[in-house]
Formats: structure tokens, C-alpha cells, sequence
């Protein structure tokens, strides 16, 4: 995993970012471009699936994770089932690029736990080479508001392995209140792991915001 062949180029090839299209203000057709101070976040496509499988295939990004799709197609056929589960209302998955760039790095994930998205479960995953730049945080801010903001949602859970310390930590840091312990609720290579299940909730990320505009 750690030497597969094109991890190492995708880092240093970064594909400068072309104007996106004119997007519909409806979320379920198309999901509205959100650029940050170091990330954009936009539309998954098809030409991802070769950056997202060298960024989200090696062992450190994946060893507390579901496992990703395991080639190029597997990512291909993963972006076209977002596409179907945002069409359907019940899912969103958006690409993270880092500003001024094109390339898919990483991928936030939201589902809705009730239909309406009342309730929602984020996940996230970035490649290692951006880790503690910022890239997480500027994305994550970002969604938060999408899906407080647009999505609606008044609750947001996460689980997170308990070994898994950069996701616990920076769900602690974004302003996630840990819950909870799931005791060996996660399978991962054969062995059940504990998970924390944290949560952010509407009011308190709204409390939140205020106290950082003023
Ligand atoms: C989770 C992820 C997106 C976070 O992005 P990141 O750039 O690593 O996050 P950050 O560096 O901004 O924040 C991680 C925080 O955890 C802290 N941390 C806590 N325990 C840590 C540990 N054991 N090792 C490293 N960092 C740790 C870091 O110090 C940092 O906090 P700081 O910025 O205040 O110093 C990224 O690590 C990733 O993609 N991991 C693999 C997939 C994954 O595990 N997803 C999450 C599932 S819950």
C-alpha cells in the first residue's frame, strides 16, 4: 500500500482548478461549490477516482476507516452511488481541493440517520500528505455550516475508533462533544474496536459561531 504507484506523483501533480459551472441552489441536483481560505469544496467526478484512490487507499489514512474501494473502478462506481444518494436526498459527499487547485485530496461524507436529515453522521478522510496543514479544519467548518445551514440537520454524530488519535482529535477541536463509548462496535481487520461517538448539535455550533464573529 505505502508504495503504490502513483501515490507519491498525485501530491506533487496538483492540476490548477478551471471555473465550475453555474450550480443549481438545490443541494439534491448538484451540490453548491463552498470555498474556504485554503480549501474548496466541490462536486465529486468521475476523473477523481484515480487521486481519491492513491489519497485514501494507504494504510495510515485507512486503518481506523471502513474500507475505501479497492482500485480506480471501485472509486469510479463509489462516485457515481453519491451521485444516486444525493439525487435521492439522503447523502452528501463532497471532494476537498485545496484552493487555486483541481485535485480531489480527501472527501467529506454526511448521511442522514432519519429521513429529512433531523439527524446526521459526518465522516471524513484526507490524504496523509495534507494532514496538520489546516485542510481539515477549513473543511470542516465549511460543512458544518452546510449542514446545519442547508441540510437542516439540529444534530451531527461522528464515530471515531478510540486508537484513532488525529480523529479524535480533531472532532474535539472542530467542537464535537464526546458522548459516549461503543464498545467493540467497529470491525476492522478481524478485530472489534471501541468507538467514541461524539456529537455536535445545532444550538451549541450556533452558540459557537457567534462567540467567533464577535
Ligand atoms: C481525520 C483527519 C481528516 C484529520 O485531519 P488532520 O489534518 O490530521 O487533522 P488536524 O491535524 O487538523 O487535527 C488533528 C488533531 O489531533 C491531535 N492529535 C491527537 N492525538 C493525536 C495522535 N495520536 N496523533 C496525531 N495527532 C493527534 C493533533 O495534535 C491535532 O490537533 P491540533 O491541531 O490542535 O494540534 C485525517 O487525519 C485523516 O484523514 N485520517 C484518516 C481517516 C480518518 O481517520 N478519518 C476520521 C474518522 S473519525
Amino acid at each position: 500500500m505505502e508504495n503504490m504507484p502513483y501515490r507519491s506523483n498525485v501530491a506533487g501533480q496538483l492540476i490548477p482548478a478551471r471555473p465550475e459551472p453555474v450550480v443549481s441552489s438545490d443541494w439534491r441536483q448538484h451540490l453548491p461549490v463552498i470555498r474556504g481560505s485554503r480549501v474548496t469544496l466541490r462536486e465529486l467526478r468521475q476523473d477523481d477516482a484515480p487521486s481519491l484512490f492513491a489519497m485514501l487507499t494507504t494504510e495510515e489514512v485507512s486503518r481506523f476507516i471502513s474500507p475505501p474501494p479497492t482500485s480506480v473502478d471501485g472509486f469510479e462506481r463509489f462516485i457515481e452511488w453519491t451521485k444516486h444518494q444525493r439525487a435521492a436526498g439522503t447523502y452528501v459527499c463532497y471532494a476537498v481541493t485545496l484552493k487555486g487547485f483541481d485535485t480531489a485530496i480527501g472527501i467529506f461524507q454526511v448521511r442522514e440517520l432519519e429521513p429529512g436529515f433531523g439527524t446526521a453522521e459526518w465522516g471524513f478522510a484526507i490524504g496523509s500528505p495534507f494532514w496538520g496543514m489546516g485542510v481539515f479544519q477549513d473543511g470542516a467548518e465549511m460543512v458544518l455550516e452546510f449542514v446545519f445551514e442547508t441540510l437542516g440537520v439540529h444534530r451531527l454524530e461522528a464515530r471515531a475508533a478510540v486508537k484513532n488519535g488525529r480523529g479524535n482529535g480533531a472532532l474535539l477541536k472542530i467542537g464535537a462533544v464526546q458522548e459516549g463509548l461503543l464498545r467493540k462496535s467497529f470491525l476492522k481487520n478481524g478485530q472489534y474496536l471501541d468507538q467514541a461517538l461524539y456529537a455536535i448539535v445545532e444550538d451549541d455550533w450556533r452558540a459557537a459561531r457567534e462567540t467567533r464573529v464577535h
